[in-house]
């Protein structure tokens, strides 16, 4: 069974394959109106979302199935102390497929361990945000015509930012990308994520403080929300947040190819007088979020039968990271993986000490 818990979970030839289906079904969506009759998909969002669940619940109506879930775990039976892996067990013999948000880092993982259906990560607290990876490719790639060859400006909190991390992953990817990471000192993307992204694999990048230090040289801009319910010290927030509002002064220069993206809420990063500019394409990625979700679970289901053993061994070590479900969820187990030849935890990825 497959299941998509990072983007790395996919090769550049699936991408590949989702975005050609993604504009296939935007030209004749009435070829996919039926492909999911009879089938539920579990949309399980532990934490608050507007766009990424009503993209799944649209996508998977949109392709002839039903629904069911909650959008709170207030609602469901985490109130009452029922653990993770119980809730998946529950869920997944009722459902075909499952898109589940959580705010622990690493919990979509657990969920796939533990589940008969395909999961798919719809967020897992700062760490990964793979389908909104797939919304912002499918942009790039129809308002430049391309995925390599970019300038890709990555601006705000890079360091609680979980679809900035997916996004470096499958950018990372694509031939001669240079990156500009625009954040303030506080927010900077973490080292061992930067020596393992970009170091190791010879990937050009640079650290900025100001929009206008880079803009015009970019061919991306690609804004992000700081996120407030990360932070464990709000005081911090109080002082960041307001550490970046992209205008229309600022862009008058950039070029008149670069698009702006952003995978929305938005709260004062950009202001509202950059809608009207025709390189902002963060309402278009909207749709095509939609789009890809649709491409995702129509090649899930076709991927059902191919075994897809994770590569995890067994391990008596902690994981330090007090945000990872192996460390709040007592059902999760404690598993490593190797990064980089690194022994790391299997769920949130961070190496261990
Ligand atoms: C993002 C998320 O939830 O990580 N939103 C989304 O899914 N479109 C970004 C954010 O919340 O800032």
């Amino acid at each position: 069974m497959r299941h998509l818990i990072d983007v790395t979970d996919l090769t550049i030839e699936e991408l590949d394959f989702l975005m050609e289906t993604a504009i296939d079904i935007d030209e004749h969506s009435e070829k996919y109106a039926h492909k999911m009759d009879g089938k539920i998909l579990a949309a399980l969002f532990f934490e608050p979302s507007t766009r990424t669940r009503l993209s799944f619940e649209a996508a998977f109506i949109k392709l002839g199935g039903n629904v069911i879930g909650f959008d709170n775990s207030v609602a469901s039976s985490t109130a009452k102390g029922e653990s993770l892996t119980d809730t998946i067990k529950t869920v997944s013999t009722y459902a075909d497929i499952i898109a589940m948000r959580h705010f622990l880092e690493g919990a979509a993982f657990a969920g796939a361990l533990n589940s008969n259906c395909p999961v798919i990560n719809a967020g897992d607290g700062g760490h990964c945000h793979p389908t909104q990876t797939l919304a912002d490719i499918l942009t790039i790639k129809r308002e430049t015509g391309r995925l390599n060859n970019l300038t890709i400006g990555i601006c705000g909190d890079l360091k609680y930012g979980r679809a900035v991390h997916s996004l470096i992953n499958a950018l990372a990817r694509y031939k001669n990308n240079k990156f500009i990471l625009i954040s303030p000192p506080e927010l900077k993307l973490c080292d061992a994520y930067v020596k393992q992204v970009f170091d190791e694999n010879g990937i050009n990048y640079e650290f900025c403080r100001s929009i206008e230090e880079s803009v015009n040289n970019l061919d991306i801009l690609y804004m992000t929300r700081i996120q407030r319910e990360r932070f464990d010290d709000l005081s911090m927030y109080e002082r960041l947040k307001n550490s970046f509002e992209l205008n229309c002064d600022m862009i008058k220069n950039a070029k008149p190819t670069m698009r702006i993206l952003h995978p929305l809420p938005r709260v004062t990063e950009i202001n509202t007088n950059v809608d009207n500019d025709p390189r902002a394409a963060y309402f278009k990625q909207v749709k095509n979020g939609m789009l890809m979700r649709m491409a995702l679970m129509l090649f899930l289901f076709k991927q059902r039968d191919i075994n897809n053993d994770f590569d995890i061994a067994d391990t008596s070590k902690k994981c330090i990271n007090p945000k990872c479900v192996v460390n709040a969820e007592r059902s999760v187990k404690n598993y490593q993986k190797d990064i980089n030849g690194k022994e790391a935890c299997a769920y949130c990825e961070k190496e261990f000490n």
